[in-house]
């Protein structure tokens, strides 16, 4: 079992980001060998400033160590700094098809109504994401649901190339998707995925919110007027209310039922204070140990470049196979 995930050091981490992914990335370092990274060659598949992105992948990098992630457990590294990423990226686009890569999502959406417009890093996005993981040979790939489209298009690449070129290189990843909030929702909309890229700050969590920001948040959430039903059945219809207990169990790390257990029959006068205070208690040490450790950027930028020698002498053998798979001389 090799885990690896990515994260693209774009705006700040936020719940979604933690509940659906990060907190699963921190356990599972326990567990087995692991990889994470910042997708910093993804950043410009939409337009960036080049010295915001140089900060924000320090920064994105501060965050996840304060959020768990161990740099002495874990591979930790920026994607930029192991050519190799790129280098897989353009042997797989032989093999990704035109036609896959339209069907994604995430490019529709991102697109929107330029789509001649795009980027030509929009719509290869998926089929760098696909080198992220094959390049190691990750079998187990933890992401929130929103990456599962992405990952089901890197098992076609895999496959395809391990057809069309008689080898048995890249395993198939699986996506792990996992926990209670595997798509935490907007605070505004609970038919909207909570995001960075989201214009009000309102509708999310940022790793780095004050409390009393956090507890504001929290009491201006959209809910409804019923109370808490005593099933997760009566959340049924009921967007914002069911987001908000999902919030709840994953932050505690008990399961949904085990909230309705505690909260049936109240409304979310008491039930948003219990929400908001569980999320202050959560969020703290991780915000506290967050801004100790971005003072310090020399450290992050030595930590990482230590975790990209680890990961681009994991990354060689593979990227030579691929390249003799293709005939390619060297
Ligand atoms: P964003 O969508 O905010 O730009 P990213 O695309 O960089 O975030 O996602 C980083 C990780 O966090 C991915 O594994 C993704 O699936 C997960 N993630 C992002 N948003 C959510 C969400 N609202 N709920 C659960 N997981 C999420
Ligand atoms: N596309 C992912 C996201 O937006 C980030 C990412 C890039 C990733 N490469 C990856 C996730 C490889 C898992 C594996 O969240």
């Amino acid at each position: 079992m090799r885990v690896l995930s990515g994260i693209q050091p774009t705006g700040n981490l936020h719940l979604g980001n933690y509940l659906g992914a990060i907190k699963n990335w921190v356990r599972m370092q326990d567990e087995c060998e692991c990889l994470f990274f910042l997708a910093d060659l993804h950043a410009l598949s939409m337009p960036h400033n080049p010295a915001q992105l140089t900060q924000s992948t320090r920064e994105m990098a501060a965050a996840l160590i304060a959020a768990g992630i161990d740099p002495g457990k874990s591979t930790l590294f920026n994607q930029a700094r192991v050519p190799a990423h790129a280098e897989l990226q353009w042997l797989l686009n032989g093999t990704a098809r035109m036609g896959w890569l339209g069907r994604m999502t995430q490019f529709k959406d991102k697109s929107g109504k330029n789509r001649e417009g795009a980027s030509i890093a929009l719509f290869a996005y998926p089929v760098l994401q696909a080198a992220d993981v094959l390049l190691y040979r990750a079998t187990h790939v933890p992401v929130g649901e929103d990456q599962k489209q992405h990952l089901e298009l890197a098992r076609d690449i895999a496959a395809k190339f391990n057809n069309d070129y008689g080898v048995d290189l890249f395993p198939l990843p699986e996506p792990y998707i996992t926990g209670a909030a595997t798509r935490v929702m907007s605070l505004r909309d609970g038919n909207a995925k909570m995001s960075k890229s989201d214009p009000s700050d309102g509708s999310r969590i940022n790793m780095t919110d004050a409390d009393d920001v956090i507890v504001q948040k929290i009491r201006k959430a959209k809910s409804d007027a019923d109370a808490l039903p005593s099933e997760l059945a009566g959340l049924g219809g009921r967007a914002e209310a069911h987001n908000l207990v999902n919030i709840y169990a994953a932050a505690a790390d008990i399961e949904p039922q085990a909230v309705l257990d505690q909260f049936a029959g109240q409304g979310f006068g008491a039930f948003k204070p219990a929400l908001a205070e569980l999320l202050v208690e959560r969020l703290r040490p991780i915000r506290d140990r967050f801004i100790a450790l971005k003072q310090d950027s020399a450290a992050i930028d030595q930590l990482l470049r230590s975790g990209a020698e680890k990961a681009a002498n994991m990354a060689k053998p593979t990227l030579d196979a691929a390249y003799r798979a293709l005939g390619l001389l060297r």
